[in-house]
C-alpha cells in the first residue's frame, strides 16, 4: 500500500501557504484585519498553516456582495447555473488526490474516506447539473371556469452554511450545488478545526467562476471566530435558509435562534444509530459491515454505528467475531496518509476526553468493556489523539448510550423475542438519524421499514449505518433535527415555493363559491 508523503507539494498543488486569507467572495481574497489561527493537524499535533480570519466589517461586506450578487444570479438561467456546477465538479475531479489528502491531513480520516469525501462532492455536483433541468413546478385543477392553478419554485437568496470538521467539505458540496442550481448564494462558515480544507475549496473553484463571469458575491467563504460570526451569523434576518451540522445541542440553540427570526433551517445534528442483528442475519457480513460503521472515520460520522442490539440467541457469536475483528484493527490504528492503517487519530485532545470519559461512564452505569478503551502512546500516537476503539457491553438506558460520544465507541445490547422488541430499543434514544437490521427474513426486514419499524431518517437492510450514497435525502427526526439535504427532493428547501392563480376568462368567480357582487 502507498503512502502520501509530499505533503508539501500537496499543499502547493492547492494554493494553500504559510498564512491564508480566510475570506473570499469567490475569486477576490481579502486581507482581514481579524484573529490569526492555526490549523494543525491531529495526526501529529503540529501547524499545517495559520489563517487570516474576518473581522465585522468583512463580514458585513460579504453580506453586502451576497445580497448583491443574489439578484444577478436568481436570473441566470438554471440549467445555465447547472452548467456552473458541472465543471466545478470537473474541477473538483483534478483536484480529487490532492484535496482528499488535505482532508486527511486536516481532519484525520483515512485517505480512502478522504477521497470518498471529495467523490462525493463530485457526486453532487452531477446530481444537481442534471437536477437543474428538472427544477419543477406543479399544474393543479382549479374548481373555477377558466382559471389555470399551479405551483412554481424560485430562488430564496443568501444560503447560510455552517459545516462541522468531521465532513469539513462534502457537506459544504451538498448545500452549495443544490443552493447554485436553485439560484441562491452561499456564505459558508466551516468549522475551525478544519479551515484550510475549505480554502482550498474555494480556490479550486475559482478558475470556473473566473472563466464563467460569476459575480462575486455567489460562492463566499468567511473563516471567522464566532464572536464575529456567531448568534449574529444566525440572527442575520438577511439569510432566509441556514443549514447548520453539529450537535444537537448546537443545533437546539441554531433552531432557537433562527426560529425566533422565522428563518428556515436544515438541521443535521447527533445521531445514535443501531444496527440490529436478527438471528437469520448472515452474521460474518453483520460483522463485517457494522465494524466500518463503528471504527471508519474513527466513529466521527454523524452515521457512525453506536450501537449493536443482538439477539441473545446469536449474542456470544456475534461478539466473539466482532472481538475478533476488532483485535486486527489495533494494528491498523495509525497515520491515516498511510494506506495500511484503517483508523486515525480523533480530531483533538477534546475528542479523546469525551471518549475516556464515555469508556468510564459506561462502566460506572454497570457496562463491561468487552475490548479496548484505551488512549495510544508511544510512537506513531505522539499526539496523543488514537485511541482503540472500544466495544462495551450495556443497557440501552444507561445515560451515556442515549447520549452520542462522537469517539469509536459501541454499545452492544441483547434483545429477547422477536424483531420488535429490537425495534423499541432502537428507537428508544432521543435522536433518530440512521439505523440498520442485518436479517435474511423477509418478514423482519419489511417490519423493521415499515411505519411501525425504524423511526430513523435513514433505515438500511443488510448493510451499515454510515455511508449513504448522494441520491437519497440525508438527514433524521427527533433530535437529528429534520433537516434533509443532499438528494431526492431535497432541493426543494433551497428554493420558496410559490402557488399562481390565473384567470383567463372574463368573469370573476370568488373560491368557494362566494357571492360578492357590487
Ligand atoms: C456526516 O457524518 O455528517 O452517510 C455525514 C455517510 C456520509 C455522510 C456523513 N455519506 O456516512
Amino acid at each position: 500500500m502507498s503512502k502520501v508523503t509530499d505533503i508539501n507539494s500537496i499543499l502547493k498543488e492547492l494554493g494553500i501557504e504559510e498564512i491564508n486569507n480566510g475570506v473570499s467572495t469567490g475569486t477576490e481574497w481579502f486581507d482581514t484585519k481579524g484573529a490569526v489561527t492555526s490549523s494543525a493537524s491531529p495526526i501529529d499535533g503540529k501547524e499545517i498553516a495559520k489563517v487570516k480570519n474576518a473581522t465585522m466589517d468583512d463580514y458585513e461586506m460579504v453580506m453586502k456582495k451576497a445580497q448583491e450578487a443574489f439578484k444577478v444570479w436568481r436570473k441566470v438561467p438554471a440549467p445555465v447555473r447547472g452548467e456552473v456546477v458541472r465543471q466545478i465538479g470537473l474541477a473538483l475531479r483534478e483536484k480529487k488526490e490532492a484535496l482528499g489528502a488535505l482532508v486527511t491531513l486536516e481532519m484525520g480520516k483515512i485517505y480512502q474516506e478522504g477521497l470518498g469525501e471529495v467523490q462525493e462532492m463530485i457526486d453532487i455536483c452531477d446530481f444537481a447539473t442534471g437536477q437543474s433541468r428538472l427544477i419543477n413546478g406543479t399544474n393543479l385543477q382549479s374548481e373555477r371556469v377558466d382559471h389555470r392553478l399551479s405551483e412554481q419554485y424560485h430562488p430564496l437568496g443568501i444560503v447560510g452554511i455552517v459545516t462541522s470538521y468531521n465532513f469539513p467539505v462534502a457537506v459544504w458540496a451538498w448545500n452549495t450545488a443544490l443552493a447554485a442550481i436553485a439560484g441562491d448564494v452561499v456564505v459558508w462558515k466551516p468549522s475551525s478545526k478544519t479551515p484550510l480544507t475549505a480554502i482550498a475549496t474555494q480556490r479550486i473553484i475559482v478558475d470556473v467562476l473566473k472563466e464563467n463571469n460569476i459575480p462575486e458575491g455567489v460562492f463566499n467563504l468567511v473563516i471567522a471566530k464566532s464572536s464575529v460570526m456567531g448568534d449574529n451569523f444566525l440572527a442575520d434576518k438577511r439569510i432566509p435558509l441556514m443549514s447548520v451540522t453539529g450537535s444537537t445541542a448546537v443545533g437546539k440553540r441554531v433552531g432557537g435562534i433562527v426560529g425566533k427570526r422565522l428563518g428556515k433551517t436544515i438541521l443535521e445534528l447527533g445521531g445514535n444509530n443501531a444496527v440490529i442483528i436478527a438471528p437469520s442475519a448472515d452474521i460474518q457480513m453483520a460483522v463485517m459491515s457494522t465494524v466500518f460503521g463503528t471504527v471508519g472515520t474513527a466513529g466521527q460520522r454523524c452515521t457512525s454505528t453506536r450501537r449493536v442490539i443482538i439477539h441473545e440467541d446469536i449474542y456470544d457469536d456475534v461478539r466473539d467475531k466482532f472481538v475478533n475483528a476488532y483485535k486486527n484493527v489495533v494494528a491498523k490504528i495509525g497515520n491515516p496518509l498511510d494506506e495500511d492503517y484503517l483508523v486515525g487519530p480523533l480530531i483533538d485532545g477534546n475528542s479523546v476526553e469525551l471518549f475516556k470519559h464515555a469508556v468510564k461512564k459506561v462502566q460506572e452505569e454497570g457496562g463491561k468493556i468487552l475490548f479496548g478503551g484505551e488512549v495510544l502512546e508511544g510512537e506513531g500516537y505522539e499526539s496523543g489523539n488514537y485511541v482503540v476503539p472500544c466495544i462495551a457491553e450495556a443497557e440501552n438506558h444507561f445515560e451515556i448510550v442515549q447520549e452520542e460520544t462522537f469517539a469509536p465507541i459501541v454499545y452492544f445490547i441483547k434483545y429477547k423475542g422477536d424483531i420488535t422488541n429490537a425495534i423499541e430499543i432502537q428507537n428508544d434514544v432521543p435522536q433518530g438519524l440512521s439505523s440498520a437490521c442485518f436479517t435474511l427474513d423477509m418478514r423482519e426486514a419489511e417490519t423493521f421499514l415499515s411505519y411501525a419499524g425504524s423511526d430513523c431518517g435513514i433505515a438500511n437492510v443488510n448493510l451499515g449505518t454510515s455511508g449513504a450514497e448522494i441520491g437519497g435525502a440525508f438527514g433524521g427526526e427527533k433530535d437529528t433535527g429534520g433537516g434533509r439535504e443532499s438528494g431526492s427532493d431535497a432541493w426543494k428547501i433551497y428554493m420558496r415555493r410559490q402557488t399562481n392563480t390565473v384567470n383567463y376568462g372574463a368573469d370573476l368567480p370568488l373560491a368557494q363559491g362566494i357571492k360578492f357582487d357590487i
